[in-house]
């Protein structure tokens, strides 16, 4: 080979573009991983759901990302919608769990489900315990004033987390009734962070009492030795569907594809747990870690994907929330 020869060769090496929207744990061992194993070099980007769609739609002219791996179901049902991502049926899907491919089916197949996992409550026994507090056990207790500057949730804006908060109450109260919930809800809220595991984290480490968190987001920080409870409320919860998807334009199709393939398989899904995230796999076939939270005891609300990942329906909800919620001074 000729010296050109080797670098055209050398330019050609493998790589893909992924957005990664769970925990960097978790995205860190995939792309050292994948790498090490296919020999395709992953150039990787961390980002929440809400984020990382605002990016995929800022780059929708030029896409520089091939693959959307994690993250709340909603926005990939979105970015779908939006002709955004493209269809890929891959042939690891005959061996998913039916909400896996549920999500799937509703978006035409631009999509489909890595993980589930229940929304619930994160908090800290000491802190709650100094407060004379009780551990809140339903949505409605967390109007108790004995919480006051003592929660902290998302913001769904940026985090798929909160948005998964406001689709279910929406859902579980009607939505003027949800508004009203949240307005007051308000009062007791810290901060509205960036992403969505910002809240467990900050009970983890003592900084607030409560958070609004997916409970598999729990027992990570505890095996850090951190003192962190979940708990789902009494009168139901909603789960999310976290999803990969392939980019529309990805200049890297096939890798992409071999990517998707790769995720959904058993060895893959494996890795949440040694990355210790604990939220339910979607391939029948991978094993399901003790710390994976039991769904047989929580009570679930018939959560809506289709309405709730429709883009009109959720850009409205976050702009509601901005403008009723996010707005009002606290008292
Ligand atoms: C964590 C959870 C994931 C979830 C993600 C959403 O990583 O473990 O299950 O999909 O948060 O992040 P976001 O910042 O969008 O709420």
């Amino acid at each position: 080979m000729g010296s050109l020869g080797f670098v055209g060769a050398l330019a050609q090496a493998q790589q893909i573009n992924v957005i990664c929207s769970v925990q960097a744990e978790w995205c860190n061992m995939i792309s050292t991983v994948y790498a090490k194993t296919t020999g395709t070099k992953v150039n990787m980007t961390m980002k929440g759901s809400g984020e990382a769609l605002a990016q995929i739609i800022a780059e929708k002219q030029n896409p520089k990302t091939d693959v959307w791996f994690g993250g709340t179901g909603d926005p990939h049902l979105q970015a779908a919608e939006q002709n955004l991502t493209q269809e890929y049926k891959s042939p690891m899907m005959k061996d998913l769990q039916p909400w896996a491919l549920q999500q799937a089916a509703q978006s035409n197949y631009r999509t489909v489900g890595i993980y589930t996992g229940p929304l619930g409550f994160g908090y800290n026994p000491n802190l709650l315990k100094k407060k004379g507090a009780p551990v809140p056990k339903a949505w409605k207790d967390l109007l108790n004033p004995v919480y006051k500057g003592d929660i902290q949730v998302a913001n769904p804006a940026s985090s798929g987390t909160a948005y998964t908060m406001v689709a279910t109450l929406v859902q579980l109260m009607g939505e003027d009734q949800a508004f009203d919930f949240m307005k007051k809800l308000h009062q007791n809220i810290s901060q509205y962070t960036r992403s969505g595991t910002g809240p467990i984290k900050a009970v983890a480490r003592g900084e607030t009492a409560v958070s609004i968190s997916f409970v598999h987001d729990g027992p990570g920080e505890k095996s850090k030795g951190f003192p962190v409870e979940t708990i789902t409320p009494a009168e139901g919860t909603g789960a999310e569907i976290g999803s990969v998807s392939i980019i529309k334009g990805a200049r890297n199709l096939n890798e992409a594809q071999k990517f998707v393939d790769w995720a959904l398989t058993p060895s893959a899904q494996e890795m949440a747990a040694a990355a210790k995230q604990y939220q339910l796999p979607s391939n029948k076939n991978a094993k399901v870690d003790p710390n994976v939270p039991d769904f047989k005891k929580i009570k679930f609300i018939n959560y809506n994907y289709a309405k709730y990942g429709n883009s009109e329906e959720r850009k409205r909800l976050i702009a509601r929330w901005e403008k009723e919620i996010n707005s009002i001074p606290k008292q």
